[in-house]
Order: structure tokens, then C-alpha cells, then sequence
């Protein structure tokens, strides 16, 4: 997809990976950015940022968990500002957590905004991309969305999830021409991961290497990007010898 002169939807936008995303399709030329996450404040900082480079910026401040207003207020965005050409599902929460220890409160939080939130978004931009006959999807997994990892049970379990929501709708909406495919960054050094215990040799990226990566391959056909060299390997070791992978995995984990 060549971005020049589309818009954008970004959910996530407000920090981490997602708010570099937003950046680099504005350096690249996209000519309206919506952003959307709950903070106000920070959706605004970013919008000077990508302001000052041209580009035109709607922010909303909206929690993916309230479905009834997120329909309203993308529907009235979709009217004002739209047709959005491009949406990238990026808002995501993760909970690390041995399993035994783990919280429902906390599996309901990944669950609603990794998933129903991410439903909630998709069907209501892509039932107007079929209208117009154009559009491309991002859905933020994660190299988790290949290989669980210990005390990542639940979280992982949403972003496998998301690889199969991506790979369905992938063949149901090709026939109006909309692209859907999946982003799998490895450990990026964001707000998302700070409290968490790292797994052992583990190099973490930068969330501008992980947009400059998804960016740079929009216009290709892959239904999957992975990003770094650690995320190759783990997913060929995975398939080539899972139980070594397996093995790794438990001397790597906290
Ligand atoms: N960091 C990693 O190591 C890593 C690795 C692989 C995949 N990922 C995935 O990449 C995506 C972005 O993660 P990140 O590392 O950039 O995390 P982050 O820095 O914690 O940012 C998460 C973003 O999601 C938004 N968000 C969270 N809950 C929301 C809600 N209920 N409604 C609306 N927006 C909400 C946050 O904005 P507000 O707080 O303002 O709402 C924020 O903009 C996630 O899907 C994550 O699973 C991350």
C-alpha cells in the first residue's frame, strides 16, 4: 500500500509502539492521522509532534472496552474525516503473572482490550473499507502470538488468538479488496514491559525500529511480519524443534 497522501487510524497512539507508528506514517507522507487510546494529554503531545510535520491529526480519547461509545465516535470519524484508507489495531495490555498466581480481573483486562477491543474497532472500520472497495488492516500480535513463553499464559493466549481472527479475516475480506495482516514484534522497550521480570538473553528493540519495520512492509503481501533477527530464529527453532525451543524458554524465563 503506498501511503502517500491516505488516512490512518492508529489505536495505541497515545505511547509505545503505537505512538511511533503514527509517527513514521506521517514522515512518510500519510496526509491524516486519527489517534486513538484513553489519555487525553498524551494523544494531544503526539498530535503537536505530527502536526508540526504537516500532517493533519484528530485525536480520540476513548477506552476500547466501552464498545457503544467507540462505535459512536468512529462512526462520526469515519463521516468527518474519513474514508480511512489504513487501520492499525496497536492498543494492547499485558499482565505477567505466574500462572497459578494470575488474576481474573487481569485475564478480563487482556481479553477485553486485545480482543473485544480490537473486534469492536475492525468490524466497524472494515464494514465501511468494503464499500469503498480498498483498505488495510494491521492487528498488533506479538512474537508471543507464536511461541508462549512461561508467565505470559494469558496474554499470549490473546495474541494467538489474533493471529487466527487476522488469518480468517484475511481470506473473508480479500474479495473487496482489503488486506489484513499481522504485526509480530519481539520484547520493545515500552511502558507495556517495564514492571515486567525479562526473560534471559533477550535483546529488547526500540518501538521506532518496530514501526520503521511495519511501515517499510506495508505495501507487501505478507500475511505476517516479524521484526529482528530473534524473532526469526525463535520461530523456525520453533517449528524445527519445538521442544528444544520449549526447553530454552524455561531456562530463559524469570
Ligand atoms: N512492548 C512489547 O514488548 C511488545 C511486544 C510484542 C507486542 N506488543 C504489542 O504492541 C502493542 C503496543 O504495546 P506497547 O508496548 O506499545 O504498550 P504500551 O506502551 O503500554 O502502550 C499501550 C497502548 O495501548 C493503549 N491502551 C491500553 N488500554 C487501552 C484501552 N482500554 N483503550 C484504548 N487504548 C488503550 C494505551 O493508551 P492509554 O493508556 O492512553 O489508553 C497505549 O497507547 C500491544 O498490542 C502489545 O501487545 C508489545
Amino acid at each position: 500500500m503506498n501511503i502517500q497522501g491516505k488516512t490512518a487510524l492508529v489505536t495505541g497512539a497515545s505511547r509505545g509502539i503505537g505512538r511511533e507508528i503514527a509517527l513514521e506514517l506521517a514522515r512518510r507522507g500519510v496526509k491524516r492521522l486519527l489517534l486513538l487510546a484513553r489519555n487525553h494529554q498524551r494523544l494531544a503531545e503526539v498530535a503537536i509532534e505530527i502536526e508540526a510535520m504537516g500532517v493533519e491529526v484528530v485525536t480520540l480519547a476513548l477506552d476500547l472496552t466501552q464498545s457503544v461509545e467507540v462505535n459512536i465516535s468512529l462512526a462520526q470519524a469515519w463521516r468527518d474525516y474519513g474514508p480511512i484508507h489504513l487501520l492499525v489495531n496497536c492498543a494492547g495490555v499485558a499482565h505477567q503473572a505466574p500462572f497459578l498466581q494470575s488474576q481474573l480481573p487481569q485475564v478480563q483486562e487482556e481479553i477485553n482490550v486485545n480482543l473485544i477491543g480490537m473486534y469492536t474497532v475492525t468490524r466497524l472500520i472494515a464494514r465501511r473499507m468494503v464499500t469503498q472497495r480498498e483498505g488495510r488492516i494491521v492487528n498488533v500480535s506479538s512474537l508471543m502470538g507464536k511461541v508462549a513463553a512461561p508467565t505470559m499464559a494469558t496474554y499470549s493466549a490473546t495474541k494467538f488468538a489474533i493471529l487466527g481472527f487476522t488469518q480468517a479475516l484475511r481470506g473473508e475480506l480479500a474479495a473487496y479488496n482489503i488486506r489484513v495482516m499481522a504485526l509480530l514484534p519481539s520484547l520493545t522497550d515500552t511502558d507495556m514491559v517495564r514492571e515486567f521480570q525479562w526473560f534471559r538473553w533477550v535483546v529488547p528493540m526500540t518501538p521506532k525500529k518496530v514501526a520503521q519495520a511495519l511501515v517499510a512492509k506495508l505495501h507487501k503481501e505478507s500475511p505476517e511480519i516479524l521484526v529482528g533477527w530473534q524473532s526469526y530464529l525463535a520461530v523456525w527453532c520453533n517449528r524445527i524443534a519445538p521442544m528444544l525451543l520449549e526447553r530454552i524458554l524455561l531456562m530463559a524465563a524469570p
